[in-house]
């Protein structure tokens, strides 16, 4: 398929152009209900395609980014010598867009330009235009018709960490307002064990409970970078990866090991009251092991 789709390209890039050098292949729009900042912080993401987007991109590399955008080379997936490309995009919030495009490989030439317009406190309208040059129109229907289908898969995934960033957010707030308990119980210990891995909620905050090396542990279901949720996250020896772009993290330091500079949150201790067979979540206690 991905050779395919690269001759489908290949064809298109080597035949001589005629008129309009840059077609307007179809325009994608939707409502979110998010805020712009959330929607521009996520364009400037380059660090999410391979996690967020996995089964669209397969790998990313970025050759520079800042406020302004990124430049990066990509690959599709599955990722394949006929599929990379490189890619740029530019943010103007001043004129609520950005523009993505493909500077060289696996659909070169090809610009997308999205606006994003404010229609409320939380809520936006994309609208998306997708130009390809030397398009032969035997193929545009073809090619629009991939587009429409792959953003309206590309905006589900992001709205699910847009709008989980914010609630996090949200929650943040509300937790630095309200008062903290010094201890909770989480239940009977056949109960509680019978159910791992569970989650709960202590002093406003999420937690999961897992058992690591026979000993009960919690830590926080939201990932240190940009609040990405560790409900599902897997955890494998001992190590949790978030599924928003994949930074990894020891649960005994709770330290980042796949080389950005961030820790988890402390997570309360786990103790059990062998009077009563319950496990206990106390306050103020940091979980890690040393
Ligand atoms: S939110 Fe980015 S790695 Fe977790
Ligand atoms: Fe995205």
């Amino acid at each position: 398929m991905a050779f395919a789709n690269f001759l489908v390209d290949l064809v298109r890039r080597i035949t001589p152009s005629f008129g309009n050098q840059l077609a307007h292949v179809t325009t994608y729009t939707r409502e979110l209900p998010i805020n712009l900042e959330r929607m521009y912080e996520n364009a400037i993401d380059w660090e999410h395609l391979p996690f967020l987007h996995s089964s669209t991109f397969s790998e990313i590399e970025v050759i520079e980014s800042g406020d302004w955008g990124w430049k990066a080379k990509a690959f599709l997936t599955p990722k394949s010598r006929f599929n990379s490309m490189t890619l740029e995009l530019r943010l103007d919030k001043s004129k609520n867009r950005w523009i993505t495009k493909t500077l060289a490989g696996f659909g070169k030439g090809t610009e997308i330009w999205t606006h994003a317009i404010p229609l409320g406190k939380n809520k936006i309208k994309v609208i998306v235009d997708f130009y390809v040059p030397k398009l032969p129109s035997a193929l545009k229907a073809k090619y629009a018709g991939q587009y429409s289908a792959l953003y309206a898969q590309l905006y589900d995934e992001d709205l699910w960490m847009m709008a989980g960033r914010q609630a996090q957010l949200n929650k943040l707030d509300q937790a630095k307002t309200s008062t903290s308990e010094l201890s909770k119980v989480l239940g009977k210990l056949g109960e509680i064990k019978e159910n791992l891995p569970l989650t709960f909620e202590f002093n406003h905050q999420s937690y999961r409970l897992i058992e690591m090396n026979d000993t009960l542990i919690a830590h926080t279901l939201s990932c240190p970078h940009m609040l990405g949720p560790l409900k599902d996250a897997n955890v494998k020896e001992g190590i949790l990866e978030c599924p928003w772009h994949g930074y990894q993290f020891d649960l005994k330091t709770r330290k980042c090991i796949s080389g950005q500079r961030c820790k988890l949150a402390p997570a309360p201790l786990i103790k059990i009251d062998t009077n009563q067979m319950e496990v206990v979540a106390l306050q103020g206690k940091d979980n890690s092991y040393n």
